[in-house]
């Protein structure tokens, strides 16, 4: 019999929980970033769309929309509130309900350990640029592991490495919020990847049978030429975003070349550790999450400049027009506009078929790793209409059209395993607050009850389920 292919829907604790201080949680930076001055539109994830009290109703949900898998995160300051290492026993309750839920409707958890929300006294001695950050981590997913066991199949260690880190050291839109900081952006890349193997190296040591996985944001950089030129501005912007974290994570190492550009660059290794290098040989993952959103559009570096930008406040007016993604390294690369390509209104291409180039490519460098694809959303301002409905059009297109590409891939013999929209319900998106909404579900943030709106595209999702797991059975 073959495989089932899992599709459902992901979320991520900070964006989705709400409760911030309840049952013991303690802060993470995400809760002091936003109750401080940094976040200059007051908007908070305090109490978002409270997957803390609804879990029951938004998982029934899923499975009603023939989802057979979640995806979410665990708050890294529920399970370890405080330096002491103290384990709060309501922060694991509180996952164990939602696990009891997922397995009420056989639908299978894919979890991962930290989704951007330090706690907040690995914070104040540095967040990811402190050496120490490895060894919590790996004693807080130990605690996990020890807890849960099989009941999760799928663990994921870090979300997003090097989205995390850039916006963390170079836009300087998330906390620490650093701008244009390359070095501690390496550093801290460094330290994730140490993060990624000690997990997994306390993970082995319970010979569970569930599998242990890393998530990527980034997909591989593409661009419009092939001269030397655009094809040397591809491989820095691999370097950049995507092989410092693949390379450790898939192969166990940093290859030859990254190290001399980085060095070259003048970023200075001097946090770097052999003993960190061997336990990184020693502790690879299995499967690969794959985030796919948009590509990587580059030429060579003409403007002389290092700038990043994201749909942050500022670069975020909703017309499509002014607001663009951009990154450029002096040197190395800076972004490139098709002008045959459509933007979202946050300036983020849209372009599906990058889905299918990612996923290719990733078999071209990395094998038959398996890989879930574990967000792929639509961000859009969204309201209610008069039937009391939400027509999300736009959405089901993107979604349709991502998949396309998606399967073609997986037809063609890349090892997709799952897929998840990005998000079940609507949630707090970060700097983005509330009104970039990337949800199959609604949620109505005036209703004292946060009242939950299957949009179209719920119901677009659960028939396309239903027709590829009948497509699957015969
Ligand atoms: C992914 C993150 O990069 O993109 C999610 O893992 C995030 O946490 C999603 O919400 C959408 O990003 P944004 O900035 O549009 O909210």
């Amino acid at each position: 019999m073959k495989e089932k292919m899992l599709m459902g829907s992901a979320s991520a604790a900070y964006q989705a929980e709400g409760a911030w201080n309840q049952d013991g949680k303690g802060a993470s930076i995400w809760d002091d970033f936003c109750h401080s001055e940094a976040n200059e539109t007051g908007i908070t994830g305090d109490v978002s769309c409270d997957f803390y009290h609804h879990y029951a109703e938004d998982i029934r949900m899923m499975a009603e929309g023939n989802q057979n898998t979640f995806r979410f995160s665990i708050s890294w300051s529920r399970i370890v509130p405080k330096e002491d290492r103290v384990v709060n026993e309501k922060g694991l309750e509180f996952y164990d309900k939602v696990l009891d839920e997922c397995e009420k409707y056989g639908i299978i958890p894919n979890v991962t350990l930290v989704h951007y929300d330090l706690p907040d006294y690995i914070g104040r001695k540095g967040g990811w640029c402190y050496d120490g950050v490895s060894d919590e981590f790996a004693y807080y997913a130990s605690v996990v592991f020890k807890h849960y066991g099989d009941r999760i199949p799928l663990y994921v260690t870090v979300n997003e490495p090097n989205h995390n880190a850039y916006c963390d050291y170079l836009v300087g839109n998330y906390p620490p919020n650093e701008k244009n900081n390359l070095q501690d952006y390496a550093h801290c890349g460094y330290n994730m990847m140490v993060c990624n193997a000690k997990a997994i190296m306390e993970f082995r040591k319970l010979n569970l049978k569930a599998k242990i996985g890393i998530v990527q944001g980034a997909g591989p950089s593409q661009s419009l030429y092939e001269t030397p030129e655009y094809q040397q501005a591809v491989k820095y912007c691999d370097y950049f975003c995507n092989d410092w974290v693949l390379d450790p994570a898939i192969l166990g190492y940093y290859k030859e070349d990254f190290v001399e550009a980085i060095k070259a660059k003048g970023i200075d290794l001097s946090f770097v550790k052999k003993e960190d290098l061997e336990i990184m040989k020693e502790n690879t993952i299995d499967f690969l999450g794959q985030n796919i959103y948009s590509r990587n559009l580059v030429k060579p570096n003409t403007s002389g400049v290092t700038a990043f930008t994201v749909n942050n406040k500022g670069n975020n007016d909703g017309t499509g027009k002014t607001a663009r993604e951009t990154r450029a390294i002096e040197g190395w690369f800076e972004t490139d506009r098709d002008p045959n390509t459509k933007l979202n209104p946050w300036g983020r291409e849209i372009y599906p078929r990058c889905a299918y180039v990612t996923l290719t490519k990733r078999k071209e460098r990395y094998g038959d790793i398996p890989i879930y694809v574990t967000e792929n959303g639509h961000g859009m301002y969204e309201s209610v209409d008069d039937n009391g409905e939400v027509n999300d059009e736009a959405r089901i297109d993107f979604l349709e059209n991502y998949l396309y590409w998606i399967m073609k891939a997986k037809e063609e013999g890349v090892n997709v395993k799952g897929y998840y929209v990005w998000s079940n319900t609507d949630l707090y998106s970060w700097i983005n607050g509330y009104k970039k909404r990337y949800g199959l579900v609604f949620v109505d943030y005036e209703d004292k009850n946060l009242k939950r709106i299957p949009k179209k595209s719920y119901y677009w999702y659960k028939e396309y389920i239903r027709k590829y797991m009948d497509n699957m059975d015969n």
